[in-house]
């Protein structure tokens, strides 16, 4: 939870998830550079960016998937592989996450309840909050995307986490998919919990962030309330067009 330590000379407010002048290079190819950030508690914070801006690095130097060349990610002030409770702290969806085919979501929320010690009273809660109760005993392999993604996205509700990080979590899903989503990651903003949600779609971000982010060949270009960043335009695309697109280097990364 958001922890205010006050002095008689300053307000330090310690938020969930901070990145911190993160670099990263692949091969001499720079794709983070001097990244910083902050999503708060209580709000979605949308992280927005053409493709390969680096959207999906970030997060996964987030989740120490990745390691930064320099600079520090941190969530609930420490390190993710710090935290005694990782699944507790955060949940998380990745870009193009594979599911085990021959499974069925009840068996596979079981082992990955198992392996990260959480409570599996809670899976048919889960399936029930991603609309999952009536394949929970499918086979992952007659799936559809956006099943797979509801799927993904019960494993990381699963540990009920206060901290989530959700690549592109509405790739795949209808219409209803995505307003039952959007309905969800604000339900557990209101919770008080930190979410960080990527995404291309801008309306449905407009519809969904408080805050926003946007990132283009790997630095971060604009950050404020979504009122900040739209200040001006007409829409949060207009923005984004505006504040990518106008230097074609910004398009589809680099
Ligand atoms: N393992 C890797 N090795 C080399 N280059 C990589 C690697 N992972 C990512 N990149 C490069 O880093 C850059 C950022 O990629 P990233 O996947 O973070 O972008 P993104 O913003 O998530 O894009 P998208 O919107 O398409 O998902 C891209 O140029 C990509 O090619
Ligand atoms: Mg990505």
């Amino acid at each position: 939870m958001l922890i205010e330590i006050v002095d008689s000379v300053s307000c330090y407010t310690y938020t969930m998830i901070e990145i911190k002048n993160v670099s990263k290079a692949f091969k001499k190819k720079k794709v983070l550079d001097n990244v910083s950030f902050v999503a708060k508690p209580g709000k979605v914070t949308g992280f927005l960016g053409p493709n390969g801006a680096g959207k999906t690095t970030t997060m996964k130097v987030l989740l120490e998937l990745i390691y930064p060349d320099s600079g520090e990610a941190f969530v609930d002030e420490a390190r993710f592989s710090q935290s005694k409770t990782p699944a507790k702290s955060v949940g998380a969806l990745l870009d193009g996450k594979l599911m085990p085919k021959n499974r069925t979501p009840r068996t596979y929320l079981i082992s990955v309840a198992k392996a990260n010690k959480l409570d599996h009273t809670r899976i048919p809660h889960v399936l029930r909050e991603t609309g999952l109760s009536h394949v929970a005993n499918k086979k992952i392999s007659t799936f559809s995307l956006g099943m797979c993604q509801r799927l993904s996205l019960s494993e990381a509700l699963l540990g009920d986490p206060d901290n989530l990080i959700l690549d592109e979590p509405v790739n795949g899903l209808d219409p209803e998919g995505i307003k039952w989503a959007r309905d969800l990651f604000k339900k557990k903003a209101e919770e008080g919990k930190t979410v960080l949600v990527s995404s291309h779609i801008l309306s449905e971000m407009e519809n969904l962030a408080d805050e926003i982010v946007i990132i283009a060949k790997g630095k971060i270009i604009k950050t404020g309330s979504l009122d900040e960043v739209k200040d001006g335009y007409s829409s949060l695309e207009d923005a984004f067009i505006s504040l990518t697109g106008g230097d074609a280097e910004f398009k589809a990364g680099f």
